[in-house]
């Protein structure tokens, strides 16, 4: 019998500007945990500091309140090493991200074990497993698309992956 992760209580999502893929994220996993029954505190932040007390982008908007999600009362803020001792897990958009948090939390002092595990987002997806959530800030209407129809994918995987069997 395959031993599953319990559900953390913690997840921060993690993009570059915080204002097109992780607020959506947010919105979509804490939607989709509230459905499964799941109490987790849910956030998202961006390795970079462009955007600091931005809502999101408004496509990211306007094509997330398309399908169900209002993102926005969000505000764009930059992740920093407290994440990793006030998260239990950070998920990561794409590749680039995932590297950025690495080295934040190689950074941070203490015990390793007591830090937020880290993993890309799409770790335990079945169809998008391993794939980076495309960056959609210089895209068009269907790279946001993209990202939503990849992150409910993603967001529900994981959710899965913590319902005991
Ligand atoms: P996000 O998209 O990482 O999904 O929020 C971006 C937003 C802004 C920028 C890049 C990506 N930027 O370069 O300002």
């Amino acid at each position: 019998m395959l031993i599953k992760a319990s559900a953390p209580s913690s997840v921060l999502l993690v993009c570059l500007g915080n204002i097109c893929r992780s607020p959506t994220a947010e919105e979509i996993f804490r939607q989709q945990a509230a459905v499964a029954g799941f109490e987790i505190k849910v956030d998202s932040a961006g390795t970079g500091d462009w955007h600091i007390g931005h809502a999101p982008d408004e496509r990211a908007q306007r094509h997330a309140k398309a399908h169900g999600y209002n993102i926005s009362k969000l505000k764009a803020r930059q992740v920093s090493a407290d994440d990793f001792h006030d998260f239990d897990l950070i998920l990561a958009m794409d590749g680039q991200n995932l590297a950025d948090l690495q080295a934040i939390k190689d950074s941070v002092g203490g015990e390793k074990e007591n830090l937020a595990k880290l993993a890309l987002f799409s770790e335990e997806d079945p169809t998008y497993g391993g794939d980076d959530v495309p960056d959609p800030y210089t895209g068009d209407g269907d790279a946001f698309e993209e990202v939503i129809e990849r992150i409910e994918s993603s967001a529900q995987a994981w959710i899965e992956s913590w319902k005991s069997n």
